[in-house]
């Protein structure tokens, strides 16, 4: 019914503007958009115009009913549309009509080193927030994964700026082509979520701009996000929701970003600052406005009633506001008055099915000794299915990721249907309490019975599924809190030991979006990495363990052998994470030590192997990359007043072969050095990949193209990016640590 108002709303002001033009299919064109904008903005009276600028509920901003101006929608994000809020409080409405299909985590979507994909999850997640009547989808993140400790990795696209950017876009496209808004976050610089408020991140430029920003470059230059999410943390002692580094001098002035700037819920500190330095939309600042007993609270925001004051008193010029209502304006333009929007629907069959695609594809196997995996789904076996895990939701919890689902497979559901005719037994084998936001609840049960009863069942079956890792509890992937240690938790170390060593049969599967140390890897002889997979997690694990699919994700994030091999934690000091106060015990700072050497490029320059690297993931069938070749096109161009600038792409060809038995995919990754570089550089970064499909004996011809665009470094006292000439090594592999090596070189 929502709906049906809000179009019939929007309808009203469009003929009130009397437009007759033929339009495009999906959307108003840019050029009807800023007419409108032109012709809504004199109607507007300062009071009116204001209000555009800040929340009236937890996750919406009013319209203008007098003109017709619908409401702006919001919901989290980004892996599904969350449930229904009360209007002004932290409790869910209690609707019946608002369970949603809940997608894959973005960890497990970067896994899947699939941009169609990437496409899918966006276009039928854009689907489900038209049925619910939400114009903004609060996400998707982009941060990049500098430390296995940080709460909220599972949220984001791994841990190189190349793959995040790759797979952002056409998310963003996706949603978007439904007249839905995404609010790309968490802009920028939010790696923990630790001190997340307040931390300081010193961070050299160059760093900023080769790791920290690209993902968010590409999302507003290529992917044309219509709204961002400024981040809860400082950059240069200033809070990113009025950063006016970030948000004026690079995200408008310098990427001509059009959209509106939204803050992190309670992310905005002060007026003047939330005036000048280029935030858009307020969320948030304080909870329960009308509940907390403040009459008309949403006015108070910094950019309500001060905001006004500031304006009426010419302390701020009207120019000031004018700017972000436009911005409001163009948002709502593109979205809640998008008079071509469909209406959408909510966990359809296709969207399982592209839930489904997504987890099959994400599911990374790391160890697989004897071909243990697949299991024949034929089989008679007394299976002992193992660990916690297995029938935990992984989708009711997390922090503001969390999601209602239609419904969710569980592991256990999953091999159940998978072999069925097997002799299946369950045990729970250790405890992680009850999912609780921000705090740590101890399980009620007597864990010391869990564990023997695991290893009974473990003794007495012919093969061992074991199903752990994290879960979305506090302090494990949750917002608010960041893991304590690499390792597993709930004593799981201590049980995998004992269950192999009663059954070495293992296979092991585990549920994460981090990493996390495996001191007993060799007693194992199978581990296949999950993820978050939402709805149809249990269909998809156990479609890769009966081998009904063949696994093809690859590792988005390196896993360390110890936490002292990841870059930040090779410091060992608090100053590098996760920061030390600054000034006073509310503040916080911290210095990204590391610098550029993030990930797989610490791992690499430093000569610390690590456990699995990134781009790794294993197959049922093999494959042989060959013939390694190149062609260069240069091309220059001479612009009034600019010196020449001369581009190269090198066209990079390979053969991929499928030399096993059974048809599967492969990941061909291109990875860029310089040896003889005059600054310091990665050994390695990821510049191009490609995702092959491949019958038993087949053989295809892979083309990457690698633009010298992407083979320059930002300099920091020129301000700029800058290419080096001489020669560049290309590694052509299917993993950060597998590949051949080729040299091209730039005059
Ligand atoms: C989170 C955001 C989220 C917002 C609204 C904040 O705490 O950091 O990612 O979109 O809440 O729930």
């Amino acid at each position: 019914m929502k709906n049906a108002l809000l179009v019939i709303a929007s309808a009203l002001v469009l003929s009130a503007c009397g437009d007759k033009t033929p339009q495009p299919q999906n959307g108003l064109s840019d050029e009807v958009i800023e007419q409108r904008i032109n012709e809504i903005m004199p109607q507007l009276s300062l009071d009116e115009k204001v209000k555009l600028c800040h929340a009236q509920s937890k996750f919406s901003v009013p319209g203008v009913a007098r003109l017709g101006i619908p409401e702006l929608w919001m919901s989290d994000g980004p892996h599904g549309v969350r449930a229904e809020f009360e209007w002004d409080t932290w409790n869910y409405a209690g609707w019946t009509n608002d369970s949603c299909t809940a997608f894959p985590a973005l960890t497990a979507l970067a896994s899947t080193f699939n941009p169609n994909l990437a496409h899918d999850f966006g276009h039928a997640l854009g689907e489900e927030c038209l049925y619910r009547g939400k114009n903004v989808i609060l996400g998707p993140g982009v941060n990049i994964y500098r430390t296995p400790l940080n709460g909220r990795n599972f949220e984001y696209m791994g841990e190189d700026p190349f793959l995040a950017s790759t797979l952002v876009v056409p998310y963003i496209k996706g949603v978007q082509e439904n007249g839905v808004a995404t609010c790309v976050k968490h802009y920028a610089l939010n790696n923990q979520e630790v001190w997340r408020g307040n931390v300081d991140v010193e961070v050299s430029e160059r760093a900023l701009r080769e790791i920290y920003l690209p993902a968010f470059k590409a999302a507003v230059t290529e992917g044309h996000t219509w709204s961002i999410m400024g981040s809860y943390n400082r950059y240069l002692g200033q809070h990113c929701c009025h950063n006016k580094t970030l948000l004026v001098d690079i995200l408008k002035d310098e990427w001509q970003f059009d959209g509106a700037v939204v803050t992190d819920w309670g992310g905005a500190h002060n007026t003047q600052e939330a005036a000048y330095n280029g935030l858009d939309i307020e969320m948030g600042t304080w909870t329960n406005g009308l509940t907390a007993g403040t009459r008309n609270a949403y006015d108070n925001y910094y950019l309500g009633v001060p905001f006004l004051n500031a304006i009426k008193s010419g302390e701020i010029p009207e120019s000031v506001l004018d700017e972000k209502v436009r911005r409001v304006l163009r948002l709502m333009l593109r979205t809640s008055m998008n008079p071509y929007r469909k209406p959408g629907s909510l966990g359809s069959e296709e969207h399982c099915q592209t839930a489904l695609n997504v987890a099959r594809e994400a599911i990374v196997l790391l160890k697989n000794d004897n071909h243990i995996l697949p299991l024949d789904p034929n089989t008679t076996k007394k299976i002992a299915v193992i660990g916690e895990n297995a029938t935990r939701s992984m989708c009711k919890a997390g922090g503001s990721s969390e999601l209602k689902p239609k419904f969710e497979i569980s592991p256990l559901e999953g091999l159940k249907k998978a072999f069925p005719n097997a002799n299946i037994t369950y045990s729970m084998g250790y405890a992680g309490g009850p999912s609780m936001y921000g705090r740590v609840f101890p399980p009620s049960i007597n864990t010391d019975s869990l564990f023997k009863a695991a290893v009974a069942t473990a003794a007495d079956a012919d093969l061992v599924i074991f199903v752990g890792g994290l879960n979305k509890s506090h302090q494990q992937d949750c917002e608010d809190g960041d893991r304590q240690s690499l390792d597993l938790p709930f004593g799981q170390n201590e049980l995998i030991e004992k269950i192999a060593e009663v059954n070495p049969n293992i296979v092991t599967v585990f549920i994460s979006g981090n990493a996390y140390a495996m001191p007993w890897i060799e007693k194992v002889p199978a581990i296949v990495q999950a993820w978050y997979l939402g709805s149809e997690a249990g269909q998809a694990i156990a479609d890769v363990l009966c081998g009904e699919v063949n696994p093809s994700g690859k590792l988005p994030i390196s896993f360390p052998v110890r936490l002292e091999d990841n870059a930040v934690h090779s410091f060992g000091e608090d100053i590098v994470y996760p920061g030390v106060e600054d000034g006073n015990q509310w503040l916080h700072k911290e210095t990204y030590k590391e610098d550029i050497l993030v990930g797989y490029r610490w791992h690499d320059t430093k000569g610390i192997k690590p456990l699995f690297a990134f781009g790794y993931g294993l197959s049922y069938t093999s494959f042989e990359i060959s013939n390694l070749d190149y062609s260069t096109m240069k091309s220059t161009i001479k612009k009034l007043n600019q010196p020449e600038k001369t581009t190269y792409v090198f066209r990079i060809t390979a053969k991929v072969k499928n030399t096993g038995d059974c048809s599967g995919s492969e990941v061909v990754q291109v990875y860029v050095g310089k040896k003889d570089s005059n600054v310091e550089r990665a050994a390695k970064e990821l510049k191009g990949f490609q995702k092959v499909f491949l019958n038993p004996g087949e053989e295809k011809t892979v083309e990457i193209n690698l633009s010298s665009e992407k083979m320059k470094y930002f300099d920091v006292d020129q301000h700029d990016w800058v290419l080096e000439s001489g020669d560049y090594e290309i590694y052509i592999g299917n993993s950060s640590d597998n590949f051949q090596e080729m040299s091209v070189r730039i005059d």
